[in-house]
């Protein structure tokens, strides 16, 4: 254990700058400022190595952005430095509501949060990543969520219909409301921050 890494602090204010920047929501900007609140208290992090899984082949396409916006550039570089010391992890629970292919076309890495690089319980930042045709299933959680979208895809909540927040795109998640994502033809990448 050591405490918070100068790349790992530069990642977290990278990323509060776009979440603070994109999320219009009131209740959405309510919860970043909270949990990023919260994160001025550092934790410990973890040392050592991170793991990647198949999918992560589509981590290249997924951080060439390919829009002019310094303010995402500077949040993906500062996630490329940390990516290596990152555990990425198949989600365990799924239903039929998951496309055939999802457990090889997705994974999930916490980087803030239970089981992350900097392991603690109060708030989850973590990032999802699925290749092109990917269904991820139904799931839901107590903590509220807001996303930070930064490719192509479409999202669901409860029984919406499906929308694409577009690169930089952002939406909140009611506790325990019923959500969903999909790819279409290039890889789905999106950040999320939950807190109880
Ligand atoms: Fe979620």
């Amino acid at each position: 254990m050591i405490e918070r890494s100068a790349d790992l602090q530069l990642f977290i204010d990278a990323a509060f700058a776009v979440f603070d920047r994109q999320v219009e929501d009131l209740n959405g900007r309510r919860s970043i400022l909270e949990i990023f609140g919260l994160l001025e208290h550092k934790g410990v992090e973890k040392h050592g190595t991170g793991s990647r899984l198949p999918v992560c082949e589509w981590l290249p396409e997924a951080l060439a952005l390919k829009v002019d916006d310094p303010l995402l550039q500077h949040m993906l570089g500062r996630f490329e430095a940390l990516e290596p010391r990152l555990k990425w992890r198949r989600r365990s629970k799924y239903d039929d509501t998951a496309s055939e292919n999802f457990v090889d076309g997705h994974a999930n890495a916490v980087i803030v949060g239970p089981g992350g690089l900097e392991d603690r319980d109060d708030v989850w930042l973590g990032v999802t990543l699925m290749a092109p045709g990917v269904r991820y299933p139904d799931h839901n959680h107590a903590p509220e969520e807001t996303y930070l979208v930064l490719s192509d895809g479409e999202f669901r909540q409860g029984d919406s219909a499906w929308f694409a927040p577009g690169k930089g795109g952002t939406f909140y998640n009611l506790p325990n409301i019923k959500h969903a994502m999909r790819s279409l033809n290039t890889p789905l990448f999106a950040f999320w921050a939950l807190c109880a």
